[in-house]
C-alpha cells in the first residue's frame, strides 16, 4: 500500500492508504479472513452438524450469499472512498450509525482474539520445549493455564506485542510484508498436515464422514450453524472489507477480487476440517463424542491427544500445527487491529501514532479484563452458570451485531441507494453477468436469512429455545 491524496467526499484532501497490487489486496483480504475461525471453530461444526451435510451447505452458502456480501462491502468502499464510518455517511448523514456499529465489532473481537492467540503460543511454546503429552491429559493442562491468571496474561500480552510491532511497522512494511510471509507458509503447512491426518490409519472412516454428505442430516440449525460461520469467517459486516475496498485502484477487477478471498477462505476451512475431523473421530470414536468436545477444547485438549496417539511425529506435528494455527490468528489479529487503528485515525482526525496508542490501551484493557473472566472476575458469568467474558463478548460481536449490521447494510443498498449504484461501480472495472442475480440476492434473500438468524441466536441465547 502507498500512501496518495485523494480529495475526499467533503471535498477537503485527506491521505488515503492504497494497495501496491490487486494482489496485495486479495493477500489482505485474505489474510483478514483465514483465521482460528477457518482452524478452530469450522472443523467443531462440521463435526457437530453432520460432516459432509454442512460442508455442501457451507459451501453452497458461502458462493451465494457469501461472495455477494464480500462483492457488496468491496464496491461500496471503492465507490465512495471511505472507511466505513464514511462510506454510509457519504449519502446521508443519518446513515452514519450502520457505519458506527460496524465499527464496534472489531474492538470487541480484538481482545478476546488476542486472548485465545496467547493461548495458541502458549501451546507452541509447550510443543517446542515439553514433551507431547504433557498436553494431552484430558484438560487438565488447558483449564490450569488459562486459569492461571499470571501465565495466560503474559501469553495474551506476547501474541499482543507481535501484533503492535506489526501493526506499528506500518501498512506497507509491517501488514504487506508480514502477510507475504505468513500467507504462503499458512497455506502450505495446512495442505501439508491435512494430508498427513488422512493417510494415518483408521483416519477413513473420519475422511468419509467428514465429505459424503448425509441429507438426513439437514436441519434448520444447521444452516444458522453454517450462516453464522460464514460471516465470522470472511470477516464480513464488521467495515473491514470496506474499508480494504476503498485503497483499491478503480481499474481492478473487484469480481475476481472477492472470489479469490473466498477462495482462499473455503480451501483452508476445508482442509482444516480434514486434519481435525477424521482425527478427532478416531480418536473420540463417534460423531456425538466429537461433537460434546466441541468449542476451545477440540484444538487445545482433543487434538493434543490424538498428535500422542501418532507416536513418534507427535512432536513435529505438534509444533507444525501450532505454527500454523498462530499464524492464522496472527494476520487476521493484524488487521482486526489495523481495522481499529484506521478507525480512530479517520474518526476522529488523529496521527497514525496517536491512533495506536489509544487502540493499544484500550486492546490491552479489554484483554486484561476478559482475561481476568477465567481467574478473577469467574464470579461474573454473563451468560448463565459457567460462562464467561469471553462467551459474553463473542455472543455480543459475532451474535447480535453482525447480523443486525449486515442486514441494514443490506437494506441500505438494497432500497435506499438502490443496487445500480453499485453495479455500475463494478462494471465500471469488469463484467458482471449476475448483477440481476445479485440485486435479488441483497434485497430479498439475504436480509430474510439474516432475520432468521438474528432471531435464531438471540433466542437461543434467552433460552426461549435450543439451536
Ligand atoms: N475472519 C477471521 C477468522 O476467521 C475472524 C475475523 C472476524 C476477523 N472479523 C474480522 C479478522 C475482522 C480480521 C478482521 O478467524
Amino acid at each position: 500500500m502507498t500512501e496518495s491524496n485523494t480529495p475526499a467526499a467533503a471535498g477537503k484532501s485527506v491521505k488515503r492508504s492504497a494497495w501496491s497490487s490487486k494482489w496485495a489486496f486479495i493477500l489482505a483480504g485474505a489474510a483478514s479472513a483465514v483465521g482460528l475461525g477457518n482452524l478452530w471453530r469450522f472443523p467443531y461444526l462440521a463435526a457437530r452438524y453432520g460432516g459432509g451435510m454442512f460442508l455442501l451447505t457451507y459451501f453452497v452458502l458461502a458462493f451465494t450469499v457469501g461472495i455477494s456480501l464480500l462483492l457488496l462491502e468491496t464496491a461500496l468502499g471503492r465507490r465512495t472512498r471511505q472507511s466505513v464510518i464514511g462510506s454510509f455517511s457519504y449519502y446521508n448523514k443519518k446513515y452514519r450509525f450502520i457505519g458506527v456499529l460496524a465499527t464496534l465489532v472489531p474492538f470487541i473481537i480484538t481482545p478476546y482474539y488476542c486472548i485465545i492467540g496467547g493461548w495458541v503460543t502458549r501451546y507452541l511454546a509447550a510443543y517446542v520445549v515439553g514433551s507431547p503429552s504433557a498436553m494431552a491429559d484430558g484438560g487438565a493442562f488447558f483449564t490450569s493455564f488459562i486459569t492461571s491468571p499470571v501465565g495466560s496474561l503474559a501469553f495474551m500480552v506476547i501474541f499482543m506485542a507481535i501484533v503492535f510491532i506489526v501493526v506499528g511497522l506500518g501498512v506497507q512494511k509491517g501488514i504487506e510484508k508480514s502477510n507475504l510471509i505468513m500467507m504462503p507458509l499458512l497455506i502450505a503447512f495446512t495442505i501439508g498436515i491435512a494430508i498427513f491426518c488422512m493417510v494415518q490409519p483408521g483416519a477413513w472412516e473420519g475422511v468419509k464422514y467428514y465429505l459424503v454428505p448425509d441429507f438426513s442430516k439437514f436441519s434448520p440449525q444447521l444452516v444458522i450453524g453454517a450462516l453464522g460461520q460464514m460471516f465470522y469467517s470472511l470477516s464480513l459486516a464488521m467495515g473491514i472489507m470496506v474499508t480494504y475496498g476503498s485503497y483499491l485502484d478503480k481499474k481492478e477487477n473487484l469480481t475476481a477480487g472477492v472470489s479469490y478471498i473466498a477462495g482462499f477462505d473455503l480451501l483452508v476451512s476445508f482442509f482444516a476440517g480434514i486434519m481435525i475431523v477424521p482425527a478427532a473421530f478416531m480418536a473420540m470414536g463417534s460423531a456425538d463424542a466429537v461433537a460434546a468436545g466441541s468449542g476451545p477444547s477440540l484444538m487445545f485438549i482433543t487434538l493434543p491427544q490424538v498428535f500422542v496417539d501418532m507416536g513418534a511425529a507427535a512432536k513435529v506435528i505438534g509444533v507444525l500445527f501450532f505454527v500454523l494455527v498462530l499464524f492464522a490468528a496472527l494476520t487476521s489479529a493484524i488487521s482486526l487491529m489495523e481495522a481499529c487503528v484506521s478507525i480512530v485515525q479517520d474518526g476522529l482526525h488523529f496521527s497514525r501514532r496517536k491512533a495506536m496508542t489509544i487502540v493499544i490501551i484500550i486492546v490491552l484493557a479489554l484483554g486484561f479484563f476478559v482475561d481476568g473472566g477465567y481467574s478473577f472476575f469467574s464470579f461474573i458469568q454473563p451468560m448463565g452458570e459457567g460462562s464467561s467474558l469471553l462467551d459474553l463478548f463473542d455472543f455480543v460481536s459475532n451474535s447480535v451485531l453482525m447480523p443486525i449490521v449486515a442486514l441494514l447494510t443490506c437494506i441500505f443498498v438494497g432500497w435506499v441507494i438502490k443496487p445500480k449504484e453499485l453495479i455500475d461501480e463494478v462494471r465500471s472495472s469488469s463484467k458482471f453477468k449476475l448483477a440481476s442475480v445479485w440485486s435479488v440476492m441483497i434485497k430479498f434473500i439475504c436480509p430474510v436469512l439474516l432475520v432468521i438468524i438474528l432471531i435464531a441466536f438471540v433466542g437461543s441465547s434467552l433460552g426461549a429455545f435450543s439451536i
